[in-house]
């Protein structure tokens, strides 16, 4: 399920200076990741230069749009986002839960257009910027979107619950995006990753009071990562 990533590099007399790596997400954004300048080369525009090649790149292939994230700890990347025209989305945070095995209730949909609409009157969507995690991304969730995820049988939907559940290379951990239901469906998530063999699932939630308590409630535990990551888009 990965996408192809491509690194961008910049080079100085030969040798490699700054890198970024580029990768298509499901809407066609590229999502910019893995920036390194060598700390000798910083603050002289490297990394601005790179990203000017990314955007460079999304006009050219009639993209939507730039996306990245950063933790909120990190003032360099936060101000490269800022001084390269990214506009902040919104704050999510990581959390972890072993699976449980009972029933979630929930059952593959089809129907994104229903989920949608849940989404849409949730909190999750209201403080996710309207946007969730997918895959080693966030992208904004559309129907077009959320119709390809229901195609690959990732879509989950309960009783005013909607979750999507993937997984990427490893085995053993599944992801969720838990669209509506609020602390049930986070408990839904869990058992749902545990009812399709997984021994743990995660979930980048948005930073808000509530759903911090919704998933603590519902057994989630901050992950050793990502407690405080902010997401950019720079739309083209
Ligand atoms: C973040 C990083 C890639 C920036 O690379 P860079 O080549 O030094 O960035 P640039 O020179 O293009 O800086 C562009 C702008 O970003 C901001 N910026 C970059 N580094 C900054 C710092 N340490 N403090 C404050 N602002 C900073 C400034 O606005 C800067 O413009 P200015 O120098 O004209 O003020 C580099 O610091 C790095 O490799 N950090 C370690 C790895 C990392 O944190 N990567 C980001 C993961 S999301």
């Amino acid at each position: 399920m990965l996408a192809a990533r491509e690194i961008l590099v910049a080079e100085e007399r030969g040798r490699i200076v700054a890198m970024m790596g580029v990768t298509p997400c499901l809407d066609r954004a590229l999502w910019l990741g893995q920036a390194r300048t060598h700390p000798d080369f910083r603050r002289q525009g490297y990394a601005q230069r790179l990203v000017e090649a990314a955007r460079a790149r999304v006009r050219r292939e009639r993209r939507p749009a730039l996306r990245l994230w950063t933790s909120e700890r990190n003032l360099a990347a936060q101000r490269l986002a800022e001084s390269t025209g990214f506009r902040r989305i919104a704050v999510f945070t990581r959390r972890v839960a072993r699976t449980r095995r009972a029933p979630s209730g929930l059952r593959t949909s089809r129907r994104a257009a229903e989920a949608l609409r849940l989404w849409r009157r949730s909190l999750f969507c209201r403080q996710g910027g309207g946007h969730i995690a997918y895959q080693r991304h966030f992208l904004p969730l559309t129907q077009n979107v959320l119709k390809k995820m229901a195609a690959r049988n990732e879509l989950l939907v309960g009783q005013d619950i909607a979750v999507v559940l993937w997984t990427q290379e490893e085995r053993r951990t599944a992801f969720a995006s838990v669209l509506a239901g609020g602390q049930r469906g986070l408990t839904a998530a869990r058992r749902a990753a545990g009812e399709r063999g997984y021994a743990a699932v995660q979930t980048f939630l948005p930073r808000d009071p509530r759903i911090v308590r919704w998933a603590r409630e519902a057994g989630f535990i901050k992950g050793s990562w990502g407690t405080r990551a902010v997401l950019y888009e720079r739309r083209v």
